[in-house]
Formats: structure tokens, sequence, C-alpha cells
């Protein structure tokens, strides 16, 4: 099959094992395979933050969204109150879904790109004694930025406090120790550094506190966290028709997953993110974000001022060249995006860095 080379921050390059684990034969989900099937891939996804002792694994047909929409409607009581910290496009996604269900909260609001002052957000905390919850994202694709989950969790700790965490873009590209670190609900989805396919997004709760939640009247039915959680403990099965086969190529997933292991996987995209900041020194590019910000995972890079510059025409020539580039997201300065997650490794990243010489070349563009 033609390999692309996939620098947005997924749907990542896949394996072609994981490509080829779609076609199985037609089975319906009610079945006790497939049953059997679900519960192997809810075990997979809580052991790749450690948290299969204390932690439950809820999976939900749908993209990442559904996920974050899932846990911020389920988990808050009709008294609750959540703060988020908006320095992304997803922060502020988590706003527009609280705002929707008319949940009581405080938006701590930065400029996309701006590091979170952990002094001011405990003492945010400290002094809104009515709040329950906070929710903040580990790595904020928008910029790259990697926050820092680590001391905002441990406020959450000594305020008593329920952490919410967006691990959409780092689950399984970082490490992350759910239980150590007591994060109570971690979200991802199947397509980004699980290096599955797009299609479901999954919640990992902490069990006792999602058994709290079952007293919270629900704002909703698909989404329902306790509701989805509720079925699948009871009857083995998805409530609501599953992706089928996108379930399969995540178990395959899960499995490559644990066969390179959490630090393999890291190490490989170390890798490609040293090679990519060679090339875009070697060209002069400059980065959004200091260094000690980066997550390693992507890179937001401040576009050139030439004239001769243009994003989509780009865009194009990678595209031609088999390899597609991401652009900015409303970040403090105009940037473009390059990921270096999936299924590639620091030879995909050398091919880009010659490419860009060659693009910048043949138009003329002086950084
Ligand atoms: C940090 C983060 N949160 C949430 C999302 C939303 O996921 P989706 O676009 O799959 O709904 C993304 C998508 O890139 C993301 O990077």
């Amino acid at each position: 099959m033609k390999r692309n080379i996939l620098l947005n921050p997924g749907p990542a390059t896949t394996t072609d094992s994981v490509k080829q684990a779609l076609m199985v034969p037609d089975i319906c989900p009610r079945e006790e395979e497939f049953g059997n099937l679900t519960q192997n891939v809810l075990k997979k996804i809580t052991r790749v933050v450690n948290g299969e002792n204390s932690h439950t694994a809820v999976i939900l047909t749908g993209s990442g969204t559904a996920g974050v929409e899932a846990a911020l409607s389920s988990v808050i009581s009709e008294n609750g109150k959540i703060l988020i910290l908006d320095n992304g496009a997803y922060g502020k996604r988590a706003e527009t879904i609280i705002k929707s269900y008319g949940i009581q909260h405080i938006t701590h609001r930065l400029a996309w790109g701006d590091y979170p002052d952990v002094e001011i957000i405990e003492n945010i905390i400290k002094k809104d004694t009515e709040l329950t919850h906070f929710f903040f994202v580990h790595h904020e694709t928008t910029t790259g930025m990697l926050n820092p989950m680590g001391k905002l969790l441990k406020l959450c700790q000594k305020y008593e406090i329920d952490s919410i965490v967006d691990a959409m873009s780092s689950y399984a590209g970082l490490p992350i120790d759910i239980q150590k670190e007591s994060i109570d609900y971690l979200i991802s989805s199947s397509n980004k550094c699980i290096q599955g396919m797009a299609g479901t997004s999954f919640v990992i709760a902490n069990k006792k506190k999602l058994a709290r939640t079952e007293k919270i009247l629900p704002r909703n039915l698909y989404l329902n966290l306790w509701g989805n959680h509720s079925y699948i403990e009871n009857t083995g099965q998805f409530q609501f028709t599953p992706p089928v086969q996108i379930v399969y190529a995540l178990n395959q997933a899960l499995d490559e997953f644990f066969l390179e292991t959490q630090n393999g996987r890291t190490a490989r995209y170390f890798k490609s993110y040293e090679t990519l900041i060679d090339g875009l020194n070697n060209v002069g590019l400059e980065l959004l974000l200091p260094k000690e910000q980066h997550s390693k995972l992507l890179t937001a890079i401040i576009e050139p001022s030439s004239p001769n510059y243009n994003f989509m025409e780009m865009h194009n020539y990678f595209y031609k060249n088999d390899i597609t580039i991401y652009p900015g997201k409303g970040a403090k300065q105009n940037t473009f995006r390059i990921a270096n997650i999936g299924e590639i490794d620091y030879r995909d990243i050398e091919i880009f860095n010659k490419k860009l010489i060659q693009y910048l070349k043949e138009n003329n563009i002086k950084i």
C-alpha cells in the first residue's frame, strides 16, 4: 500500500498491520467474541498508563471531542463548578462544551502560546472554594506546549478537586502514570499516539470517583459516562452500535504499543523531534515556544514573512511528495505545525528537511 508521511497531529500514520486489522470477517457486535475483544481493549487502554488497578476505561464511538464532552458533561454534579485552563484551542473547546451544558465554571484564559503560571492558578483555586473540578490539556496541540501537568495535579490534590485531563495528543506518546500522578479522568482517542484508526475516544476514570457519578442526574444519553460504563460492565458490550472494525484495529495498535514499549515509542518520537529541530535550525526558521515548553510531539513554527511564502502552496508541494503538513490554529503568532507522532521515524523527518530546503530555494523564500 502507498505510504504517506503524515506530519499532522493525527489521525497519524499507521502500520500496515493496523490497516490490515480492519479487514475482519463480518461479526455482530452483540456476539460474545466481540464482547471479549472489547473487554480486552478496555484493559489494554488502562494498562498503557498503568491504571489497571485503580482506573477503568469507558470507550465511546466518536472523535476525541466525544470523550471530552462525555467527561465534562457527566462528572460534575448540579452544585459543582469547574476551573478551565484555556491556553489553546482545546482548552477553549472545553469551555464551549461546559457552557453548552450550563455548568458553573470559571476560565483562566491566556494567549495561545503563553505558559501557565502555577502560582496564579493556585490563587484562583484558593479563592474560589466552590470549585470541584479542574480541566486542563496535557499537550496543547494548538502550540505544541506541554502544560505543567505534575504541578497542576498537585494543586488538585492539595485543594481536593477532581482533575480532568485532556491527554488526546500525549497518551501513549509520553509516559503517564495515572495512578502515581493521581489523575481522576484522562481522555484520549484511538488515532493519535496509540496509532490506531479514528472513530473511538476513551475516558480512563478513577473507579471510585466514577462510581460516585452514578448519582448525578444525566445531562445526556449517548455521551453519558456512567451510562456507557454501567452498560458495558453489566453486559460486556458497547451500549450503542460500535465501530466494529476500528475496535479490531485499536486492539492491534495496542498490541504493537506494548511490543514497542512506552520507552521505545517515546524515544522514537523524540529522535524524530530532534531531527526536525536540526532541520528547522538549518534553514533558520523560528519556533513559537522556548524549547523547555516543547512536548517534542508537535512543533509550531513561525511562518516566514517573505511575500513569496504561502502556506497552502507549501502544503501542496509537500502533499505531492506524499508528506502532509499542518496549518496553524490561532496561536499568538502565525505558525504552521509539524507533528512527529505515528508510525514514522527520523528518516521520514530527514526527507521532510530535504524537501523543505528545496521548497524554500525553488520559491526564493528568504528567512
Ligand atoms: C488536545 C486535543 N484535545 C481534543 C482534540 C479533539 O479531538 P477530535 O478532533 O478528534 O475531536 C484534539 C484534536 O486534535 C486535541 O489535540
